[in-house]
């Protein structure tokens, strides 16, 4: 055995593996450890469990990097595409021309729903939160291609992603558009990703709407920027799901209703509610980081804090100036980025927070990027799980490809009734 731990229990002494990752990260390999010692390890919230071996995306915590794989998210930011980026979490390396252009291609070709899948949308009352009718509607999709059930053969697996890749655009668009009472705008294929997604949010019928190049790269670079982040809350769950052989939709609508918690992507939308408060003038800033460092007034600094990032969140960071550049190219004059940067200032200058290692997250200037386009709030966490999409569909396949026949199924430590009989109902007190 290389490297080992050794667990004392009692007069027992139990040799662990340590394994060691391609950054050099290392473990205690436990797999052997309930057969051998009859113990299971205990990790509520799982910090300091992993669930995998995975290969698709590095993240290092204290000194800030994230790597989608090999890559460094920042190297995107120079004409950013993220069906190139998609592509890449995918299949594991950046797309040949020939491969770009054909995976382009599905993507235009699978961006209509089947005509019978609008009668769902109208069943939705239009106050319907638009991320419970993203995870109905990516289950739904598999009702109409049943084909895709099975993914055992690649070439299937790589049509059901560029269909999911594809079409979860034009469910978000169709979300938007019942939710305002207007009609649906057909997908327009001499369109490419993020404009054809903004055509079908915002065009009329008859009014094409045109994608400002600031915008495009802008969205696109959200986009990249959200597309994986290893094993998130919502990227396990699609593991789990998928570890029971639960189709790759199934899995991906568990990720959506996954990610719509505020404590995860659904902090985008709280960031822009707390920056509104303060605007409206219902706390100051100083105000409120006071509220968000007292335990007992529940109120968090949203789009502070992150279990891995103990230093700045790259994104965070990148966010901050595509906001910047994209308000000043756009000549709008946001003030809820000028609050956002007070609170930041604040909160990088108090012990609580620094104490704390806690930076501004991947959520604390999105909003305002997506705002600044026209997006409403509430479709921001949609945006979040649009962009998601391809890191889901990359850890399904990777956990289907790897030994990941094993389902997915912690153990627990019962603290429960010790038995007791049954009572008849009319001995019960
Ligand atoms: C995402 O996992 C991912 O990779 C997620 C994500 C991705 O790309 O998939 O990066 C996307 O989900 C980003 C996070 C978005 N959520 C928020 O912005 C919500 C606000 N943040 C927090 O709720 C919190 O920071 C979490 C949920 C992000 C992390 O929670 P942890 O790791 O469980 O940390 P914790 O709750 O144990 O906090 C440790 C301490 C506590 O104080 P003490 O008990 O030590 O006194 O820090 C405090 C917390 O009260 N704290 C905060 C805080 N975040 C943590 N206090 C005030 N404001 C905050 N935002």
């Amino acid at each position: 055995m290389s490297e080992k731990a050794t667990l004392v229990v009692g007069d027992a002494h139990y040799d662990l593996p340590i394994i060691e990752g391609s950054e050099g990260e290392r473990a205690v390999d436990i797999r052997q450890l309930r057969a051998r010692s009859g113990l299971i390890t205990l990790d509520p919230g799982y910090g300091n469990t992993g669930s995998c071996e995975s290969a698709i995306t590095f993240i290092d915590g204290d000194r800030g990097i994230l790597r989608y794989r090999g890559i460094p998210i920042e190297q995107f930011a120079e004409a950013p595409n993220f069906v190139e980026v998609a592509w890449l979490l995918i299949f594991g390396h950046l797309p040949t021309r020939e491969e770009y252009r054909a995976f382009a291609a599905d993507l235009t070709a699978q961006a209509d729903l089947d005509e019978n899948m609008k009668h769902h949308f109208e069943g939705f009352p239009r106050s319907a939160p638009p991320m419970a009718i993203l995870s109905a509607m990516i289950n739904a999709l598999s009702c109409f291609h049943p084909e895709l059930f099975e993914l055992e053969d690649p070439e299937r697996f790589r049509m059901a992603a560029a269909r999911l890749i594809s079409k979860i655009r034009t469910i978000a668009a169709y979300a938007y558009r019942h939710s305002r009472g207007l009609p649906f705008i057909y997908p327009d294929p001499r369109l490419r990703y993020v404009p054809n997604f903004l055509h079908m949010l915002f065009s009329q019928p008859y009014v094409q709407w045109h994608c400002d190049e600031a915008v495009c790269e802008a969205l696109n670079l959200v986009l990249i920027l959200h597309a994986d982040h290893e094993q998130n809350c919502s990227t396990s769950t699609v593991r789990m799901v998928g570890s029971s052989q639960a189709n790759l939709f199934a899995s991906c609508a568990a990720g959506v209703c996954a990610l719509w918690g505020p404590l995860h992507g659904g902090a985008n939308v709280e960031v822009l509610t707390m920056l509104e408060q303060i605007h409206g003038g219902n706390l100051t800033a100083e105000e409120y980081v006071r509220l968000a460092k007292d335990r007992d007034s529940k109120v968090r600094l949203m789009g502070f804090g992150h279990r891995v990032y103990k230093n700045f969140d790259p994104r965070a960071r990148m966010l901050a100036e595509v906001a910047e550049r994209l308000l000043a190219r756009l000549g709008q004059d946001d003030p809820l980025l000028q609050i956002a940067r007070r609170l930041e200032e604040i909160a990088l200058r108090d012990p609580y927070f620094v104490d704390r290692q806690l930076y501004p997250n991947v959520d604390f200037y999105s909003g305002i990027i997506l705002r600044a386009i026209g997006i409403p709030t509430n479709m921001f966490t949609v945006i979040f799980a649009i962009g998601r999409l391809p890191g889901w569909i990359a850890h399904w396949w990777e956990q289907r490809q790897g030994d990941g026949s094993r389902i997915a199924r912690p153990r627990q430590i019962y603290v429960g009734d010790r038995e007791r009989p049954y009572v008849a109902m009319d001995e019960r007190l």
